[in-house]
């Protein structure tokens, strides 16, 4: 049972079922490509609207310190995706290089928790762009039914109509095909980018330095019996919980950690990658920089150009101009910022589709799932399975509560990815590995001890939530996929034929 549970695939098995043709993806995308789609991705609703929420309620002005934190935990998982995507050139992400290293169960456990990753992802994005949108209809003196709105902080029965709407109508560019949303990506992105940009230069015209002080407020203990709210790490060491402080800054980057995701779905695209073993780790890389380094100097303008305790947490970036008396700057960042988030959904959600493609591929999940599209050549039967779910999901939930929830699935995987970095080295050293990670293994476990320590500073009541998600995960591993899959397929098949060579076999 053991050796089932951990049976690898090999890494040639992994290419080799990427080139039938019937289960093939195109291989368009360049390095630039795939830059511009990691920028496209990562920057977000962690920028334009969680900087608010942690500043005044967790960091104060130190939230720039906190996406230093972040950015370096996600710098150290970065260069750990970098060398197994450049490794194992194919689609699914952390889920394909676990399968080819630790075994299947665990490859099972990090695909289930990509699931939860970027469909929630795309479904908190979504729900923080139909909010901007809201505020520019407000602008304009139009407004939607309350019914109708973001769920956040709404009273009784509700529907995002404008969330699920969006979700939608990015599913069916999906299922049209890559290409198309790739070019619409590039110009996107360089609206998003420009927006980030006026805010850190025009901005930075606006800053008071008495906004400043204090840089790192004292911590503050949180109200009794918000047990469940407080991070982990406060309740298991028995400490007083508390917000602000040095403790806040962590706390605010398990929070804005949220801000980085994405990066790891350029991995994802790795099979639809012309030259992936030197693309791929230059496109990650890359776009993890740029981003990091726009964050910090984002929060450090707003948290000057407004005091933290009066920042918005709506939308922070626009209300600091209009706090400082330019309405219009806030105008076109809103504007901006509408248009940005809506490629970021729509990323996260071709994420999504690749890791159940690549899923359903190897007999986990349904292999009805992973027949491409005779003419757009796109998995579209995930792709709209999933656009439906999500659309519902982000319709009905409020925001916060599901960002957390894709933060600790996300850290989750940084910490089995890095694992897999060293097993891989052991157990295939003979790879050709395009980009190789320094210092193996020290490098690596400072990653799972950085990843761990996040997610400890995550609250108590979203351990409970993945938890529960892990465990029904589990079920459908024992109750489906271990039969299904096409891995224990085959090797049953060869054991059953005498004067075969062991191993499984390739089609
Ligand atoms: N990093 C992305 C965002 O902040 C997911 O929206």
């Amino acid at each position: 049972m053991t050796n089932t549970l951990f049976r690898t695939k090999k890494v040639e098995q992994s290419i080799r079922d990427t080139e039938e043709p019937e289960h093939a993806l195109k291989k368009s995308l360049s390095a630039l490509d795939l830059t511009v789609f990691g920028v496209g991705v990562i920057i977000g609703t962690g920028i334009f609207v969680l900087t608010g929420t942690v500043a005044k309620n967790n960091a104060g002005p130190a939230v720039a310190l906190s996406f230093v934190v972040a950015g370096v935990v996600c710098a150290l998982a970065a260069l750990c995706y970098a060398e197994f995507a450049s490794t194992v050139p194919v689609a699914g992400s952390a889920y394909t290089f676990s399968y080819a290293s630790l075994g299947e169960l665990p490859a099972w456990i990090i695909g289930w928790d990509l699931v939860l990753e970027f469909a929630l992802g795309t479904a908190v994005v979504a729900v923080g762009w139909s909010g901007y949108i809201h505020s520019l209809l407000d602008n304009a003196g139009w407004q939607l039914p309350a019914a109708l709105g973001t769920r956040d902080g709404a009273e009784g029965f509700g529907f995002d109509i404008l969330a699920a709407v969006l979700v939608l109508v990015l599913t069916g560019i999906l299922v049209l095909g890559m290409k198309l949303s790739a070019r619409v990506t590039s110009v996107v992105v360089a609206i998003k980018v420009i927006v980030v940009l006026v805010v850190i230069i025009a901005g930075a015209f606006f800053v008071t330095a008495d906004n400043y002080d204090p840089f790192i407020p004292k911590a503050q203990p949180v109200p009794a019996g918000d047990g469940l709210h407080s991070p982990l790490i406060q309740l298991m060491f028995g400490w007083a919980p508390s917000n602000f402080g040095v403790m806040g800054i962590f706390t605010a980057a398990s929070v804005v950690f949220f801000a980085f995701i994405g990066f790891d779905i350029v991995a994802t695209a790795a099979e639809e990658t012309r030259n992936p073993q030197r693309d791929m780790p230059r496109g990650i890389l890359g776009s993890l920089f740029i981003c990091t380094a726009l964050y910090v100097a984002v929060s450090i303008v707003v948290t000057g150009m407004q005091h933290y305790t009066m920042l918005s947490v709506d939308a922070p970036l626009a209300d600091a101009f209009k706090a400082t008396g330019h309405p219009w700057f806030a105008g076109f960042i809103s504007f901006g910022a509408a248009i940005g988030l809506t490629v970021v959904c729509m990323i996260l959600l071709l994420g999504q589709t690749r890791v159940f493609f690549a899923m359903s591929r190897d007999g986990l999940l349904p292999r009805f799932f992973s027949r491409v599209h005779p003419r757009f050549r796109t998995p579209h039967r995930p792709t709209i399975l999933l656009g439906v779910i999500i659309a519902v999901v982000a319709g009905f939930t409020p925001l916060s509560e599901l960002a957390e929830l894709v933060n600790i699935g996300t850290l989750f995987a940084f910490v089995i990815v890095a694992l897999s970095v060293i097993i891989l080295r052991r157990t295939r050293p003979d790879l050709p590995r395009a980009f190789r990670m320094p210092w193996v293994p020290f490098l690596p476990i400072l990653s799972v001890a950085a990843s761990l320590w996040l997610m400890l500073n995550l609250p108590a009541e979203t351990w409970l939530r993945f938890g529960l998600w892990m465990v029904l995960g589990f079920v459908f591993y024992f109750l489906y996929s271990r039969s299904h899959s096409r891995l224990g397929r085959e090797e049953e098949a060869d054991s059953g034929r005498p004067g075969k060579p062991p191993g499984p076999a390739f089609r």
